[in-house]
């Protein structure tokens, strides 16, 4: 059993970590600078949807699990896990100094024997760097860097399935990484600092390549009237090559955007098919918009509903969701937007059944399950494709 401190605990990813760590007997405490996350963490509360965290939460919690807004507990921690967030600026630059800022307000506060693991997505190099920094006050100091691959809402679950990737300053880091991930996740595996921080923003950029790809298919074939979904069944029935052909929509999130923009400054600017993805999925809302509009005429003065704002399907997370900027666009257009989804609190955001009594014409923001079965009866635009006809 080891003494764990996860600074920036309470969020996306620090919290699942710290329920499956504390779920095999860890001692846990979550760091964190949100006074009311740390609040509704000690009342069982899980700020955010998280498939599995609040069944954990009565075998744990006061016990030996908590969370705080105070850094004592690093004084006495093993392990202390800094899981801060890593964006980039408004230039799409990553602001690696955000990381090394939090780091450095902890550096005198640490235990100087205790194993530090990195686990935001940061951008190649800055494990090194940061290693660097506590060295200046803490001389041989471990420093591990382990990557968070789990998708968000299902962490609980994929931490115990997934493999961890661990990387670290020294064998001894490595060692005390190992040992640790060990007791959560089925299978480890090593690769060098650098290796492994690469590793984790090319599975990011991957993704977001994906989505590029069916959009552009998408964009491309509607465009020249063709149904696309038509098209993307067709080409899928029974051909086992095709079966990972993910459907188009709109795709940015916390994630995605910003780790393709990392391996491009990474790569200097000359991630061609990073930036090329980026163009292509920032351009779906607009896409969306004209297509209905081209389906209503001039939206201007039109009631018009988005269903489903958040930055992905069945979660409550609305954090770079693409959502927003199809509203912009149709509110440019002149249009009444009715913002709507189940995970969103009224008045800013319009009960459904309201939004579908009102609108004039619908876009599908997010394909949350509550929205399968609606059957509309006004013009509308489904990128998602879950309204098109099966057979
Ligand atoms: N969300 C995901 O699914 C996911 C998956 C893999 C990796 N990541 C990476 O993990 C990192 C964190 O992402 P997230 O989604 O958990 O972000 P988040 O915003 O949900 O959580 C970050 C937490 O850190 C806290 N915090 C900020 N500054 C602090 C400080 N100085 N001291 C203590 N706490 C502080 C915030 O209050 C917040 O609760 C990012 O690098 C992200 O790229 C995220």
């Amino acid at each position: 059993m080891k003494k764990v401190t996860i600074v920036g605990g309470c969020g996306h990813v620090g919290l699942p970590l710290g329920l499956a760590l504390a779920k095999v007997a860890h001692d846990v405490t979550l760091l964190d600078i949100n006074p009311k996350a740390v609040e509704m963490v000690n009342a069982g509360k899980v700020p955010f949807i998280e498939e599995g965290a609040e069944e954990i939460f009565p075998s744990v919690l006061n016990k030996n699990f908590r969370a705080t807004t105070s850094p004592d507990s690093l004084k006495t921690s093993d392990v202390i896990i800094f899981v801060t967030g890593t964006p980039v600026d408004e230039h799409h630059n990553p602001k690696v100094h955000d990381v090394i800022k939090v780091m450095r307000s902890y550096a005198d506060k640490i235990n100087p024997k205790a194993l530090i693991v990195l686990r935001s997505t940061v951008y190649p190099g800055v494990m090194d760097v940061l290693s660097d920094v506590l060295s200046e006050t803490i001389p041989d100091i471990k420093v591990a860097f382990c990557p968070e691959r789990i998708v968000q809402g299902k962490g609980i679950e994929e931490i115990f399935h997934l493999p961890q990737i661990i990387s670290g300053n020294s064998p001894a880091a490595e060692k005390m990484a190992e040992e640790l991930f060990s007791t959560i996740a089925p299978k480890i595996i090593r690769l060098a600092p650098k290796e492994a921080e690469v590793a984790k923003l090319m599975a990011n950029a991957w993704r977001y390549l994906e989505f590029a790809i069916s959009n552009q298919f998408y964009m491309m074939t509607e465009s020249q009237g063709l149904d696309f979904y038509k098209i993307y069944d067709a080409l899928r029935e029974d051909y086992p090559r095709a079966k990972h052909f993910t459907r188009p929509g709109l795709a940015a999130g916390p994630c995605l955007f910003k780790d393709t923009m990392q391996l491009s400054a990474f790569h200097k600017s000359n991630f061609f098919l990073g930036q090329s993805a980026m163009l292509v999925n920032e351009g779906l809302p607009v896409f969306l918009a004209d297509q209905l509009e081209a389906k209503m005429g001039d939206l201007k003065g039109k009631n018009i509903a988005i269903l489903g704002m958040t930055f992905k399907a069945n979660n409550d997370d609305i954090r770079e969701s693409l959502a927003f900027k199809l509203r912009k666009v149709l509110e440019i257009k002149r249009a009444h937007v009715l913002a709507s989804d189940p995970y969103l609190p009224a008045p800013e955001f319009t009960p459904l059944k309201e939004a579908l009594e009102k609108a004039d014409g619908v876009i599908v923001g997010v394909p949350h399950n509550e929205y399968l079965d609606l059957k509309i009866t006004k013009p509308y635009v489904d990128c998602w494709g879950i309204w098109r006809k099966r057979k």
